[in-house]
This record gives structure tokens, C-alpha cells and sequence, in this order.
């Protein structure tokens, strides 16, 4: 058990493919580490029946391709097959010096959060989610439409936000560039069947790719969804998908101390159940995982934030935060607070680019532990020493350390957290793939605007 406080933890034990994985640190999950605000080996044993039935659960529900319930989880498997189709249409549109992005929720997140992982320098990408008429309205006077690509999203192929904005930015494309030059800077990825996108999509004869039906929004992204807009953006999708593989080869076993995503999914369940943990905290060291963290939110809440069976309340309020910036501002209530927290680190190990802190004799004297540092070494102290302090005082914390920030490390990170919450889903009784208040709320804002 990862009781046993080495860094060897059981969540690392499968662990052992071609390309590095993530390293995957729970031990201070644990009582041993955390004292009675962690879990305990008798804790988690008691619910071993439950974390063995969300295994099978999980097993039954991915079990026919894009067919299958949990069709999300098959991605790395069937996408390959359109990756031909998808690089052909990134290409076109990587011609394009600007491309805009029309989506909402899981349409955008995605997307958003590996291209700034990966490429958050480049500018050219513009996202259209909210409907913030002052945004838009400075957007369209920075852009050329004669050399601008719209990609508009929608799973729905209705949903208000996105229609609205795409509705704008194909009026303003048609008015500067005549209809038929304005239909070729347009690309649409929604539901193969249903929806007004789909309708226009063949009325019009605009390049389309589907959202297979199955895949629901916030667990799309490894679909042409994400697939599309990374390729337009020269990301290697192959890797990403290979990633997505990779940790999904890494949890297959029916053993939690074997299978990285459930041993995740039932400590974070406990510390809930058991020790009143409604706040989890993901703080990457790492500014280019801010966007990761958005869409970890909404997947963890959209999806498990619900009532369960017995109708109960479920889920934890997932919250973001960055190291080392969060030391200066949030660490205070972390530490001295309540005690209803739990902590997800993410860390780099290797920096691509660092810089060296050049010291002259008076600052060698001022600073003595500066003397040959570089920047990542401030940022590995940094790190090091909250999560020490809140190990110390007493609240449970896990870390993932990437071996490098690219792709393959991003495409299973989401592997992971799509897994962990399908797998909570199941420990809560909750559908993790419906969004029933949600959809509640679209209706009603179509109600507000007739009235
Ligand atoms: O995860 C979800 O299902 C939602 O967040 C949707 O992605 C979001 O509401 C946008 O929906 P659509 O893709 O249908 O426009």
C-alpha cells in the first residue's frame, strides 16, 4: 500500500511504458502521512466491493467502441482511423493567419487548455465562448476576414452562446467577402445527425466533422473537437492520442494499488465521505496548466456535482489555483482554515527552458542561496516546501509530476481525470454524463429571450 510512505506508490506500480509517464505520488493521501484527515488502509478496504463494482461498471460501459456509454474513453482507439481527414482539414485551416474558435463548456475547454499548454505564445488562436459584446466587438476590428478560419463547435449544434456569436461572425464574413468566399473560411464539428449546425452543415455545404453521438461535451476533447483545432495549430494529435493510450493501458486492473485512476477516484470519495474534504484544490506549478485546470473544474463538476441515488448532494467543489502565485494569496486560508481540503499538485521535472540567476559578489552575499540557482530551482523549492507545510499541518495531498509538458504528458493526464471522475461517478451514484440542471438553465434563457 502507498501506506507505506516511500514515493513508491501503488499508483505508480503499473507504471512502465515506452514513453515516461506521469509519476503519480499519493501518499500523503494516507493517514501515515496526514494523520486522521487521510484515509486509512481500513477505509479503503471497506469499500473495496464498491471501487471493484465501478471497475466492472467502467469495463461494461467502454466495452463497444463508440457504441459504448463511456464512448469517451475509446477516442485514442477509433480516432485514429479519421486522423487523415482531421490533418487534412487542420492544414487548410492552418493557412490561415488567424483562426477563431466558436464554443462553449466542453466545445472550448479542451481545446483551450492544450493549445496553451502548447502553444499559449501563439495569439492567432481566438476563442469565442462568452457572449461579452465588448470582446467581440474589438475582435472583429483586429481581424482581416479574408484571412481569419472560423471553426464553430456545438455538440448541439444550438446551444444560445455559440449560435449567437457564429450567427455574428458569419454576417460579418459574408458582408466583406460576398457569401461564397465567406462559406469557405467556415468549418463545423457537431453532432453527425441532429441539430442546426448539421442542417447548415449540408444545406450549405460547409467541411464538417462529427462529434460522435455518444461523446458528450466535456469529454470530447480527444474527438475532432479537440482533435481539429490543435491539428489547425500544429499540435501532435498522435501523441495526445497515444498519451490517452498509454495511461489507459496503465489502468486496467481491478486493484485499486494497481490501477492509478480508481485508487485516485476512492480517495478522493473518502476524503469527501469520510473526512468532510467538499474542496478540491488543484494547483499546478506550472503557468501553462492554468487552462488545464479549467477544464478539470467543469468535468469534475458538471459531472459529479449532483444528487445522487438516494437523493443526496454529491461531488466536491473543485477550485483553481497556481503555484507559486496561490503561496501569496490563498496558502494562508489553506493552511489555518478548516479542514474540509484536499490538494492535487502538479509539477514539472524537467524545464525546457530555464534561466540561470546571475549574482554578483553583493548579491552573493545578500542571497547566499541563490548562488548557482536557476529559475526552476525557486520553483522545485517552491513546490517542495507547501507541499510540505501542508503536509504537515495535516491536509491530504497528492502529486503528479509531468516528465516533460507535451502531448503524450497532456494526452494522459486527460486519460486519468476522465477516468478518476467516471470512476467517482460510480462511487457517488451519480450519472457522470448527464447534466440535467444545466440543461434547465439553457431552456429557461431561450424562455427570457421570447419574453
Ligand atoms: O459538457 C457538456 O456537455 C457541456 O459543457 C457542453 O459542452 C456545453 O454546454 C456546450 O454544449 P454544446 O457543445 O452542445 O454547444
Amino acid at each position: 500500500m502507498s501506506t507505506s510512505g516511500t514515493q513508491k506508490t501503488p499508483a505508480n506500480a503499473a507504471a512502465g511504458q515506452r514513453r515516461p509517464a506521469l509519476h503519480i505520488d499519493t501518499a500523503n493521501m494516507y493517514t501515515p502521512h496526514v494523520g486522521s484527515e487521510g484515509v486509512s488502509d481500513a477505509e479503503l478496504a471497506a469499500i473495496a466491493k464498491n471501487t471493484r463494482q465501478a471497475h466492472q461498471h467502467l469495463l461494461k460501459q467502454a466495452s463497444d467502441g463508440l457504441e459504448a456509454e463511456y464512448a469517451c474513453l475509446n477516442l485514442p482507439q477509433v480516432m485514429p482511423q479519421l486522423l487523415p481527414e482531421i490533418e487534412q482539414m487542420g492544414h487548410e485551416i492552418s493557412r490561415y493567419p488567424d483562426i477563431v474558435l466558436i464554443g462553449i463548456g466542453g466545445s472550448s475547454l479542451g481545446s483551450k487548455a492544450i493549445w496553451h499548454a502548447l502553444r499559449g505564445t501563439e495569439i492567432r488562436l481566438h476563442f469565442v465562448e462568452n457572449v461579452d459584446p465588448y470582446d467581440l466587438h474589438h475582435l472583429l476590428l483586429r481581424l482581416n476576414p479574408a484571412s481569419t478560419a472560423v471553426i464553430c463547435i456545438s455538440k448541439s449544434g444550438g446551444t444560445i452562446e455559440t449560435v449567437a456569436q457564429y450567427l455574428i461572425l458569419r454576417g460579418w464574413l459574408s458582408a466583406k467577402l460576398g457569401k461564397g468566399q465567406a462559406l469557405k473560411r467556415q468549418w463545423i464539428i457537431t453532432d453527425p445527425e441532429t441539430g442546426w449546425l448539421r442542417r447548415l452543415a449540408q444545406q450549405e455545404n460547409i467541411a464538417n466533422l462529427p462529434v460522435p453521438p455518444k461523446v458528450g461535451g466535456r469529454y470530447s476533447v480527444l474527438s475532432p473537437v479537440g482533435l481539429l483545432p490543435l491539428a489547425a495549430l500544429g499540435i501532435d494529435i498522435r501523441a495526445l492520442l497515444r498519451g490517452a493510450a498509454d495511461n489507459a493501458a496503465r489502468c486496467t486492473a481491478e486493484d485499486l494499488r494497481l490501477n492509478p485512476a480508481l485508487e485516485m477516484a476512492a480517495l478522493y470519495f473518502l476524503l469527501d465521505v469520510k473526512k468532510n474534504k467538499r474542496t478540491s484544490i488543484m494547483m499546478p506549478y506550472i503557468n501553462r496548466l492554468q487552462l488545464f485546470v479549467d477544464w478539470y473544474c467543469q468535468l469534475w463538476a458538471e459531472s459529479l456535482g449532483k444528487k445522487n441515488t438516494d437523493k443526496e448532494p454529491a461531488g466536491t467543489l473543485p477550485v483553481r489555483a497556481l503555484g507559486t502565485i496561490d503561496q501569496h494569496s490563498q496558502l494562508q486560508m489553506y493552511l489555518e482554515s478548516r479542514y474540509d481540503k484536499v490538494f492535487t499538485f502538479i509539477e514539472l521535472a524537467h524545464w525546457e527552458h530555464d534561466l540561470p540567476i546571475p549574482l554578483d559578489a553583493a548579491d552573493r552575499e545578500t542571497f547566499p542561496y541563490l548562488k548557482e540557482k536557476t529559475l526552476a530551482d525557486v520553483m522545485h523549492a517552491e513546490f517542495n516546501a507547501t507541499r510540505e507545510t501542508i503536509t504537515k499541518t495535516g491536509h491530504p495531498n497528492l502529486t503528479i509530476q509531468l516528465p516533460q509538458l507535451d502531448a503524450h504528458a497532456l494526452g494522459q493526464l486527460i486519460d486519468l481525470y476522465q477516468r478518476v471522475t467516471l470512476y467517482a461517478g460510480q462511487l457517488y451514484g451519480v450519472n457522470p454524463l448527464d447534466q440535467p440542471a444545466v440543461e434547465e438553465g439553457k431552456k429557461l434563457a431561450v424562455q427570457y429571450l421570447l419574453s
